[in-house]
Parts: structure tokens; C-alpha cells; sequence
């Protein structure tokens, strides 16, 4: 099949090598000339493990343009993969509509017929309501010679070639049987994934209710640990173990216990970051508001997050004996595995501590560039972690790298300073025997 993709970012950019590699044509259109200069040079212009691979492999059945019109034309399928940033009261709709008007125009002349897929994370209605009239009116065309689609992506930062190839399922917003015909096409090479068909509103409701589900998980076991945190001798850790076991959530299947992934989401930390879930979770409680919904949940789950990495910050201020003048941070990806820095609670304890007069010595594997155009030479950016140990009086560890787990503890040791703290809010060195280190702190301990 042949299909243009708007949006070059990180979710059209992953569906078009993905896409490309099952053999189909992709056009890649976005208005940034440098991006589109840099893909037709093979380069990514975002990092993601396995995307440079297959951009580079596909080259000849990707085709990055400005040119949206000619792409329009040529493709079977059109999807929208542009950006949804949230301005604090609600998502910010205007590319969605240019990208539709745009689309509209370029199809008025042609007789065709296609799908238009929207894949951006947009509120619900958006397609019904926003997508589908602005492309009828401009394309003037009806309702039956047009297909429309809300798609959601289900992809995880770092791991996102994995999961577009992979799908446990593929969410399919139709608005008529020939536009899921064509969709089922376009996934045709996706066996194993479960088909969702639906209508666009319950794919857009679906899309958001899937994020709000794993950050409300997160802030529930944040917020247990703060209980726990007030209990002698109850480490959240045991709590969670305990609960995850209920055979609900981890059954035993022809007698092996079966650990769902969902329970790595039920454990104290810093809270969540990136691009998605603070983004997502904010614009359906601010949706929810607009709709005379009464909740609670959503906003509380919002508050929990938002505060937790003070929570955190203050652990290690109220542990340390002596004044607090220089952290480390070690991490400042909002995960392991990318180099997103949005939200990321590494960065907003770089900033606290900053707001505090502090000095701050980071260290992250591939983070840093971003992070040193970020705090432009108010920190020290260090290659190695224990460097950026050495002379800190705390120590927070805020990404789970896994290199870091590579540290031996004598290693550590003896960078640390005398009195120093180490506040591990991922738990990474959880099975490392603590009365090897100085203070180790835990959150939910
Ligand atoms: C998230 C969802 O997981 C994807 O399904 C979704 O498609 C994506 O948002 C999106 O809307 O585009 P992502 O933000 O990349 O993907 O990352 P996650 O791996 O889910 O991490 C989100 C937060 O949860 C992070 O702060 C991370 O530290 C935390 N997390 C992640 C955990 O606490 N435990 C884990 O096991 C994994």
C-alpha cells in the first residue's frame, strides 16, 4: 500500500520505518525542512533504538517531503501523526487542523477513495467532530468517499519499534466497513494482535483511559508509600509483593505463577514523566471538567505526581545531617533507553535543588546533551556517574539505567563522600545488602 504520513515526531517516524519494512511506500511529509533534509540523508532526527537501522534499510520506500499535495495524492491510506502539545487547560488542536485542511484541499480533485487516519492523541470527538468536517468541507466531498479511522498508538519510548511490531492490540476508530477494510489491510501483517473496531470516540477514549490506568497505578503505589513510609519496619516493596500475588492480578497458568508487566507499574519512585501519561492523564481531567463530570481520581492522581519528587528531594534534605550545598543527579531521561528529558523528575530535582541554591553534578547516558541545553551552565554535566558522585552530599538516582547497576558497591564506596546519602528512588539496588553503604535511602521504605 502507499501511505502518507503527517508528523515526522516520534510516533510517525516509528509507524512509517515500521510500515515501510512490511513493504509498503511511505511518505513522510512534515514542515520542517531540517527533519525532512535529515531523513532523505537516512539520519533520524529523534533517538529511538532500532529506528536508524531501518530507516537506513528502507530508504527506498521512504520518501520524506514538505510537499504534503503530491503525497496526498499517491497514498491509499493519509495518517495524522502530528503533535497534540498541552498548553495547562487543554490540548492544543491546531496542527490536527491544519494537517485536515490540508488533506481536504489536496483531495478535492481526486476521485479515489481513501482512509484518513488520525493517530495523534487528541480528546475525545476530535475526529467526529474537528477531523472529519473540516476534510468533508474542504475535499467537498461526502461521507461515503472518504474513509476516516482513529488509530491510537500503543508504542513505548525506547521501545517502540518493538511494540508497532508487536501489538497486543490495534485499536480501529471506524466510521464505515470499507475504512475498516482498509485499515484491516494496512495491520494485515500483525497476526498475532487483537482487532479492536470500534467507533473514533471510544479509540480516542480508549487511547486515554490506557495511559490514566498506568499513571493511576503509579501515584496509588506512590501514595501507599508515603503510609508505608511512616511505619516502622514496612517497606512498600513487601506490600506490593504481597498484593501483586491475589491470583486476579498474577494467576498461575499449568502451574507457573504468571507476573503480569502491570504489577513493574505498582512501585514507589519519583513519579512518571515524559511525553505521554503527565501530558494525557492532565487533558482528560481537564476534558473530564468540561464534561460536568464530578471526579476525583484523575486530578488526585495528578496531585500525588506532582508533588512526589519534592517528596522525594525532601527525603534526602531531612536524612542528611549537615546544610545540603552540591546533589547528583544520576539520570535525567525521563526512563531508561531514551534520551527524553519531558517531565522527567531527574530534571525537576536538578531544579529544586537549584531553587536552593544548590550545586548539582549530573550524569546521564544519553540525556545530557539535552539536559546541558536545558539548565544552560548552571550545572556540572559529568561522563561517568562516579564522577559526578564524588564531591555531592546526596546523591539521587532518578533513571533506572541499568549500567548503573554495573557500579560495585566497594566502587561507589569509595567515591562517595563521608557523609554522604544515596537516595535510590527507583529502587535499583534493592538487592544489594544496605549495610554495605553509609545511608541508602529507599522511597516506600
Ligand atoms: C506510555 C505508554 O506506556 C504507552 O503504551 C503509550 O503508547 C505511550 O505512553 C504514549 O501515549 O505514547 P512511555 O511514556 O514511553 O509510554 O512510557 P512507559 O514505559 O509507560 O513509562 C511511563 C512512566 O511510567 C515513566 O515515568 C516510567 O518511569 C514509569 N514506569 C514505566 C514505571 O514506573 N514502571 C514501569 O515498569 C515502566
Amino acid at each position: 500500500m502507499k501511505i502518507a504520513i503527517f508528523g515526522t515526531g516520534y510516533v510517525g517516524l516509528v509507524s512509517a520505518v515500521c510500515l515501510a519494512e512490511k513493504g509498503n511506500i511511505v511518505y513522510c511529509i512534515d514542515k520542517d525542512l531540517q527533519k525532512i533534509e535529515m531523513l532523505k540523508n537516512g539520519e533520524s532526527p529523534i533517538y529511538e533504538p532500532g529506528l536508524d537501522v531501518l530507516l537506513e534499510k528502507n530508504r527506498d520506500k521512504i520518501f520524506p517531503t514538505i510537499e504534503a499535495q503530491e503525497a496526498i495524492i499517491e497514498a491509499d491510506v493519509i495518517i495524522i501523526a502530528v503533535g497534540t502539545p498541552f498548553d495547562g487547560q487543554k490540548i492544543d488542536l491546531t496542527y490536527i487542523s491544519q494537517a485536515a485542511i490540508e488533506i481536504g484541499k489536496a483531495l478535492r480533485n481526486s476521485k479515489r477513495y481513501r482512509t484518513i487516519v488520525v493517530k495523534s492523541t487528541v480528546i475525545p470527538g476530535t475526529t467526529e467532530n474537528l477531523v472529519m468536517p473540516l476534510i468533508l468541507e474542504h475535499s467537498q466531498k461526502a461521507i461515503d468517499q472518504i474513509g476516516f479511522c482513529m488509530n491510537p498508538e500503543f508504542l513505548r519510548e525506547g521501545k517502540a519499534i518493538e511494540d508497532f511490531n508487536n501489538p497486543d492490540r490495534i485499536v480501529l476508530g471506524v466510521t464505515s466497513k470499507k475504512a475498516s477494510q482498509q485499515m484491516l489491510k494496512l495491520y494485515s501483517g500483525f497476526s498475532n494482535a487483537v482487532m479492536v473496531l470500534t467507533n473514533p470516540t471510544s479509540a480516542e477514549m480508549i487511547k486515554y483511559t490506557a495511559n490514566s490506568f498506568l499513571a493511576l497505578t503509579i501515584s496509588f503505589s506512590n501514595e501507599i508509600a508515603r503510609i508505608c513510609e511512616t511505619l516502622t519496619g514496612v517497606d512498600s516493596e513487601v506490600i506490593f509483593h504481597g498484593v501483586a500475588l491475589d491470583k486476579r492480578i498474577s494467576p498461575i497458568i499449568d502451574g507457573r505463577l504468571i507476573r503480569p508487566e502491570l504489577t513493574a507499574y505498582l512501585k514507589a519512585g519519583c513519579g512518571f514523566g515524559g511525553s505521554c501519561f503527565p501530558k494525557d492523564v492532565k487533558a482528560l481531567a481537564s476534558f473530564e471538567k468540561q464534561r460536568n463530570v464530578e471526579g476525583a481520581l484523575l486530578s488526585g492522581l495528578i496531585r500525588i505526581n506532582d508533588s512526589q519528587v519534592e517528596h522525594v528531594f525532601n527525603m534526602g534534605i531531612k536524612n542528611h545531617k549537615k546544610k545540603v550545598s552540591r546533589i547528583a543527579v544520576l539520570g535525567t531521561a525521563f526512563k531508561p533507553d531514551t534520551d527524553d528529558i519531558r517531565e522527567s523528575p531527574g530534571i525537576k530535582i536538578i531544579q529544586l535543588a537549584l531553587d536552593n541554591n544548590m550545586k548539582v553534578n549530573v550524569q546521564d547516558y544519553i540525556a545530557s546533551e539535552n539536559t546541558r541545553g536545558k539548565f544552560n551552565g548552571q550545572i556540572e554535566i559529568h561522563k561517568y556517574p562516579l564522577d559526578a558522585v564524588k564531591n555531592s552530599d546526596i546523591v539521587f538516582i532518578t533513571t533506572a539505567w541499568e549500567k548503573y547497576l554495573k557500579i560495585s558497591d566497594a566502587d561507589f564506596e569509595a567515591n562517595l563522600k563521608r557523609d554522604a546519602i544515596v537516595v535510590d528512588t527507583r529502587s535499583i539496588y534493592k538487592k544489594r545488602p544496605a549495610k554495605k553503604w553509609r545511608i541508602r535511602i529507599g522511597v516506600g521504605k
